[in-house]
């Protein structure tokens, strides 16, 4: 009954902490560069391949710059922008993912007339067409990011957008962003905002040692996260914590190893180890699998083979996922009963 890379292809998976412009393939962001130089060959941006080449060593020092200082000045106009979101989705469908909660930042480029507001609905109009499609088992939602270094101002307007396009598939709000970045109590109101309103919210918890003081991982608790991400630098006291309320936890391991963000640990150090038995929903994640290129297929293999997970573990894991889901009880059901009646348990 060994989990094997051709059964995690097979799993139906759910995937519940991946962001939209980090989940853009390297193959995606050349043939984006490519149209563009095409068009205009005194384009100065390099070819992705050649800026970020695959394998490429990153670590949290110019891991958040390759957003601000590549990626994002190539995926910044409408065309970019839907194209790349179009091949994020194909992506995840062909790895078996059935149900995704894919997050982004609501960003403006002044210099293509894009608003924050129509970054969002042009983002919601490619979910909604690829869901329409009966054809595609994937169904996809968003979850809108505030990011560290936004202000309350920005943080409200997110929470504002996020429930203006809820009826087309905005299911919750997140805070992402550079833990190097202080001061999150501040966006307290924006979050107690979006709770009240009934919008799923999840935080990125403890994934670095400057996010992770007592004050802050309290505070974040405060705010009644349905689910939390990352979660490496906790202390006894805080996981207990986590557990009584019930919190689902994200975890991205190839991620987590290869940024070496608990240290030198590897897969077998990794704090799966702990969570897997702790009691609340754990959803396995890729967080950017454009930069990190695991697919959530190789995730579920990378932690069958480190941590012995039998097909029957699995089960329960992608069973306790559905349930820390912001996606709605139809959604849920539809999930539990592709768990029931999936044929690869056995055998
Ligand atoms: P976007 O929100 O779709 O533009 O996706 C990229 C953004 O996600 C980055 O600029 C970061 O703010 C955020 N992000 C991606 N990975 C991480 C992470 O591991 N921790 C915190 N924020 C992240
Ligand atoms: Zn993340």
């Amino acid at each position: 009954m060994a989990v094997d890379a051709a059964f995690a292809q097979r799993l139906p998976k759910i995937e519940l902490h991946a962001h939209l412009t980090g989940s853009i393939s390297r193959g995606t962001l050349h043939d984006i560069w490519r149209i563009k130089k095409d068009e205009d060959p005194s384009l100065a941006l390099p070819d992705p391949l050649v800026a970020i080449p695959p394998g490429v060593v990153i670590d949290l020092n110019t891991f958040f710059p390759l957003f601000s200082s590549y990626i994002y000045q190539l995926c910044s106009d409408l065309p970019s922008i839907e194209f790349s979101t179009k091949r994020v989705l194909s992506d995840f469908q062909a790895d078996g993912v059935v149900y995704l909660e894919l997050r982004t930042t609501p960003r403006a480029s002044p210099a293509h007339n894009i608003s924050k507001d129509l970054y969002v609905s042009t983002v919601l109009s490619i979910l909604r067409s690829h869901n329409a499609d009966p054809a595609n088992t994937l169904h996809a939602t968003l979850i809108l990011s505030i990011d560290r270094r936004n202000s309350l101002p920005e943080a409200h307007d997110t929470v504002d957008l996020a429930l203006k396009h809820r009826p087309f598939g905005v299911v919750g709000v997140d805070l992402c962003g550079d833990p190097a970045v202080s001061g999150i109590a501040k966006f307290a109101p924006a979050f107690q905002r979006a709770k009240e309103a009934g919008l799923g919210i999840t935080l990125h918890f403890a994934e670095a040692t400057a996010s992770a003081t007592d004050e802050e991982l309290r505070e974040l608790l405060r705010w009644q996260p349905g689910r939390i991400g990352h979660v490496i630098h906790v202390k006894e006291e805080i996981k207990d914590e986590i557990v009584k309320q019930g919190v689902g936890v994200e975890l991205c391991l190839s991620c987590n190893v290869q940024l070496k963000m608990h240290g030198d640990g590897g897969y077998e150090g990794h704090h799966f180890g702990w969570w897997r038995g702790a009691g609340v929903g754990v959803a396995l994640s890729t967080d950017d699998v454009g930069v990190f290129e695991s697919p959530l297929s190789e995730e579920y293999r990378l932690a069958a083979e480190h941590f012995e997970l039998t097909k029957d573990d699995v089960r329960k894991l992608c069973e306790g996922a559905v349930e820390t889901i912001f996606g709605s009880e139809a959604e849920k059901e539809r999930l539990r009963v592709m768990y029931r009646e999936w044929d690869g348990w056995t055998g």
